[in-house]
């Protein structure tokens, strides 16, 4: 069976970001839920450790995340846009695969990335970073980027709410 891993950015456990998901992918048994807000995840510091030794030498969570990059089949980034990119713990994980830049060990596989994303304005343009830095994440693995499921208009939907 293939294995889908959820990457939940939101610090909002039941906020738009995870409607969205859930209406995506109903039933949510079945898939590795990783919290990026529950875990550990420091900020890179550029010591070169990856370049150098083909290693981070930060030790905390990342481990689980690489699992995940490098053997599950669906990786989806669920997300709201922050400062149109992603909330802070998601850009430190991004920073973290750094280690795939550095060592351009690339094994291609039958394996896809997509993002479902929300953001407060009507405008899309919010997306665009998203898309560029999980496209260049994906081909540092080696997965297929198939695209974005994404609402706009939240902040609209919380003054009605209000
Ligand atoms: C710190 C912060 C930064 C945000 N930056 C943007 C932004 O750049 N563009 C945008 O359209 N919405 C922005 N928003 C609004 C969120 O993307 C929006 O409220 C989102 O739907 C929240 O999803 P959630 O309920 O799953 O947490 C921001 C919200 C916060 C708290």
């Amino acid at each position: 069976m293939k294995q889908t891993t959820v990457f939940f950015c939101s610090p909002h456990p039941k906020g738009f970001t995870f409607k969205l998901l859930e209406s995506f992918l109903g039933n949510l048994k079945n898939i590795n839920f990783i919290d990026v807000y529950s875990k550990k995840i420091l900020p890179c510091i550029d010591c070169k450790s990856c370049k150098c030794f083909g290693k981070c030498c930060l030790s905390d969570d990342i481990c689980e995340i690489y699992r995940a990059f490098e053997n599950d089949d669906i990786l989806i980034f669920a997300t709201p846009v922050y400062y149109f990119s992603f909330p802070s713990p998601m850009k430190s994980i991004l920073d973290r695969s750094q280690k795939y830049f550095s060592n351009r060990i690339i094994n291609v596989s039958n394996r896809i990335s997509f993002i479902v994303a929300t953001c407060g304005s009507e405008k899309e343009f919010g997306i665009t970073v998203l898309e560029k830095q999980i496209k260049m994440l994906s081909s540092l693995i080696g997965v297929d980027f198939l695209g974005c499921l994404f609402l706009s208009g939240t902040d609209k939907i919380n003054s009605f709410l209000n």
